[in-house]
């Protein structure tokens, strides 16, 4: 079986679902349900053997040491973490604690159940850490691509949590040969995901008539990836990557904020023309910036396609597409996200941010 950190969140549950759907091999599903972890992303599992979800902290060594020593699994992929750039503005703590202990943490525990197995399946054994390119920091219009030997330069608090667990990782394989792979993927979207970030928040503030808040001039580049193509790439990686490398994945696609948003205001007018006959465009707005909000991400993929032959299936045209046409037809699980401490949030992090 294989251990899967994190898997109620937004990619850790379609990664699950998609493992799934591809193996039998089971699935042991282990995630603290923070506010981000929601077990109706997994709802098509009820029953279903395969998949088996503790509850649990990422920092409670003696839990996680238990339940490898339990279930032994022959790979760690690990998702969990706090994920959202403005919460750790509004409070990093979170951040430090479970990115950078708890990834130590899982490390330890890792470490100690891997020494102990015997050689065949401690030479098979797999520790896959999920992370971003925002540990790289931030482009101008004309540089490169991020690559995997672009120095590191993370400027959020949650970049730089990140930044500090993939250090980790790879002191990890460097000094005690654990066998490490790591992904730094750029912006995913698709179903499941969190509706505090830029397109489902979009998709379901549009719908409510609500303003469609644009952080600054909405000129900040990003390059997304469509969900299970980012599975697709952990799962080539996970049975193919090189022992301590790193690996980029993204979707060739850099997009400007206005225009994402631009281009969910389309499909919306297509697909659920309001009832007043105008455009879902009339409701942006624009607020102050984030601080020290990064204004260009991009990757190169190269290496992954080269050595792993992974290449995104789909286009944002494809994806965008399929992703609201998701929340239109599944407007209760977003309303379900929307009833918890949700509210609170929108107020911390939009309620006192000035119209620009
Ligand atoms: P998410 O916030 O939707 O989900 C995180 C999950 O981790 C939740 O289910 C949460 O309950 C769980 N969790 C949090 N703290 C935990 C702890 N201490 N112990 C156990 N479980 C805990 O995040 P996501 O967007 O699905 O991101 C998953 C991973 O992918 C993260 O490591 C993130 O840095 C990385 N990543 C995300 C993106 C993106 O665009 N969302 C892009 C690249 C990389
Ligand atoms: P987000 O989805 O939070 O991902 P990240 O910050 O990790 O890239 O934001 C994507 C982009 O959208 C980012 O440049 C910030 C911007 N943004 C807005 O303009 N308005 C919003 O309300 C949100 C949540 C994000």
């Amino acid at each position: 079986m294989i251990f899967v950190t994190g898997g109620a969140g937004f990619i850790g549950s379609n990664f699950v679902l998609d493992w799934l759907r591809q193996s039998d091999e089971p699935v042991l599903n282990f995630d603290k349900l923070t506010y981000a972890g929601n077990l109706n992303n997994l709802n098509s599992l009820k029953g279903d053997a395969r998949h088996l979800f503790v509850r649990g902290d990422i920092c409670d060594r003696e839990q996680v040491e238990a339940l490898l020593k339990e279930h032994k699994p022959r790979a760690i992929v690990h998702f969990a973490a706090e994920s959202h750039v403005d919460r750790s503005i509004h409070g990093p703590g979170e951040f430090i604690n479970t990115n950078i202990n708890g990834t130590f943490s899982l490390l330890e525990a890792a470490r100690a159940y891997w020494s102990g197995l015997p050689e065949q399946e401690k030479t098979a054994f797999r520790f896959l850490h999920v992370s971003t390119d925002e540990v790289y920091g931030t482009l101008g219009p004309e540089d490169p691509p991020f690559s995997e030997t672009t120095p590191y330069a993370p400027n959020s608090p949650y970049s730089a949590s990140k930044a500090a667990s993939d250090h980790l990782v790879r002191s990890y394989h460097h000094t005690y040969g654990f066998p490490t792979l790591t992904t730094n993927c750029s912006n995913n979207y698709g179903p499941y995901h969190f509706p505090e970030k830029l397109i489902p928040l979009m998709i379901a503030n549009a719908q409510a008539g609500k303003p469609l808040p644009i952080y600054g001039d909405g000129q900040q580049i990003r390059d997304w990836l469509y969900v299970s193509d980012h599975c697709a790439a952990i799962r080539r990686v996970l049975q193919d990557g090189r022992l301590g490398e790193t690996y980029n994945v993204g979707g060739w696609n850099e997009m400007a904020n206005l225009d994402v948003v631009h281009v969910l205001c389309d499909i919306l007018d297509s697909l659920k023309p309001k009832a007043d006959g105008s455009s879902y465009r009339t409701q942006i707005t624009y607020v102050k910036d984030r601080p020290g909000h990064d204004r260009r991400y991009a990757i190169d993929a190269r290496k992954l396609e080269r050595e792993l032959g992974w290449k995104p299936a789909e286009t944002f045209e494809t994806g965008i597409r399929k992703t609201v046409a998701w929340y239109l037809e599944n407007q209760e699980w977003v309303a379900d996200v929307q009833s918890g401490a949700y509210s609170k949030w929108m107020e911390t992090n939009y309620f006192n941010r000035e119209v620009a």
